[in-house]
């Protein structure tokens, strides 16, 4: 079939590589020139992993342009893969898919079908239709959803091993062409859910709230056992281990981050409040994963003492998670802000955002590895759980710093260890030393 996707983001890309993998004859357009420039030249935009290979694997079958008005009238299916950022007021902003939609009305040739990949409340994709035939009077054709579930990281082996397709389709056409779009992987045996647009609008909020909400209870979890000596490792192991819940997910750390579940908790609360079925567990996630940030903003405030003007500190990691360059609704923004505030001389790690990072924040150096950017630091944080970071030597580290306080929001370390070597060790959800006493939640807890 021939693929028309718009947009080249990070879902548009990977998306429209795997569709050439499937055997499409694939075009990528984006109205952004440089990008569509760089990609012709196997230049990709953002650092995922195997996604280069892929790209440069069938170049026969997947080309980028910026001339929509020259692909779409032969496409069969126009992907729409555009950005549906977050509005002030916490809503979907759902301008540039709108805008999309009419633009790309007048070029569709009979039959053909728009699916519609970009995040969406429910509801958008019956709006789309209506938006295509008021710009096109006449024209035959099919509006799908076919939601992604890709995890930055792993989204190329998301989409191609997943474990659900949602084919979201209001007519029985716009169903069939979705079968064949990934009919190679309904053949492999992956399940394809058959539903309405609403529904498949409606899957995509639910998956990525459940899995939020999963984060949100076990970093509860874990402020609990910071207090009543528990460890929070265990404790989730052992839950995970009942197959009526299962492991994933459930790993405490600082607070989830990253360009969807933030901005997707926000817009179901939203279509919740504004159609008068509010969601209130989603509401007290999206509170208490703000104020978790926070919290350990202060913690880390706390152990730079009174006067943190000019203390060194070594930032390890900076993506809002390992295998990605992404820093949106990244801890380390917010850590390293308050750190530039307060006065405190930043030296950050990490694998492939560093650079990123001091653009945001000059002051901010970058290091070309942990321990370069751990010399003479008071405090070693470790905020994404990047192998190289969770390789490190820890007596190496100590030896080159000035101080012996690590603290570890990714539990990357072994508590013990840590504290034979001499590192004050500060890290999340895991028991009291016993010299420490009785904890409360602001203060940081030190494991044995
Ligand atoms: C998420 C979903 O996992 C994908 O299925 C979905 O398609 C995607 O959003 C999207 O809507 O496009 P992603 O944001 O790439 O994917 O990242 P995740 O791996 O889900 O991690 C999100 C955040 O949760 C990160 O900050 C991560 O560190 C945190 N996390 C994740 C935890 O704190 N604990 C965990 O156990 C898992």
């Amino acid at each position: 079939m021939k693929v028309v996707v718009l947009g080249t983001g990070y879902v548009g890309l990977t998306t429209g590589a795997c569709l050439a993998h499937l055997g499409h004859e694939v075009i990528g357009c984006d109205i952004d020139a440089d990008k569509i420039g760089n990609l012709r030249m196997g230049k990709l935009p953002i650092y995922e992993q195997g996604l280069d290979h892929l790209c440069a694997a069938h170049r026969d079958r997947l080309r980028f342009s910026t001339d929509l008005a020259r692909h779409a009238p032969s496409a069969d299916v126009v992907v729409l893969a555009v950005g549906t950022p977050m509005s002030a007021d916490g809503d979907i902003d759902l301008r540039a898919i709108e805008t999309a939609a009419r633009d790309v009305a007048p070029l569709l040739k009979s039959n053909a079908t728009i699916a519609v990949k970009s995040t969406v409340v429910p509801g958008t994709a019956r709006r789309l239709r209506e938006i295509v035939a008021e710009a096109r009077k006449g024209l035959d054709f099919s509006l799908a959803s076919n939601p992604e579930f890709l995890r930055e990281g792993s989204a190329v082996s998301d989409f191609l091993c997943a474990d659900r397709i949602v084919l979201g389709a209001d007519d029985p056409r716009a169903a069939d062409v979705l079968r064949q779009v990934y009919a190679p992987l309904i053949a492999q045996g992956i399940p394809a859910v058959e539903t309405s647009t609403v529904n498949a609008e409606l899957i995509k909020y639910a998956s990525n709230a459940m899995l939020a909400m999963r984060i949100g209870f076990i970093n509860n979890i874990a402020d609990l056992c910071e207090i009543i000596d528990g460890d929070v490792e265990t404790v989730s192991q052992a839950v995970g281990l009942d197959k009526r819940i299962g492991p994933g997910f459930l790993k405490a750390g600082p607070g989830f981050g990253g360009s969807c579940f933030p901005k997707d908790i926000r817009a179901l609360a939203a279509l919740g409040r504004n159609r008068g079925a509010r969601q209130p567990l989603v509401e007290a996630l999206i509170t208490e994963n703000d104020n978790r940030q926070q919290r350990l903003v202060d913690r880390v405030l706390d152990c730079l003492g009174e006067q943190p003007r000019g203390r060194r500190v070594a930032v390890l990691g900076a993506a809002f998670k390992a295998g990605t360059d992404d820093l949106r609704e990244s801890i380390a923004l917010v850590v390293v802000e308050a750190l530039v505030k307060a006065g405190a001389k930043i030296s950050l790690f990490d694998p492939v955002a560093a650079r990123a990072v001091s653009e945001v924040f000059p002051d901010v150096d970058p290091a070309p590895d942990p321990y370069d950017a751990a010399q003479g630091a008071e405090l070693a944080l470790v905020l994404t759980e990047w192998p190289e970071i969770a390789a490190i030597d820890l007596e190496h580290l100590k030896a080159v710093m000035a101080g012996s306080t690590l603290i570890d929001f990714r539990n990357l370390f072994d508590a013990r260890h840590a504290r034979e070597l001499g590192l004050t060790y500060f890290s999340i959800g895991r028991p009291l030393p016993r010299s420490v006493g009785p904890a409360n939640p602001d203060v940081l807890v030190a494991a044995e």
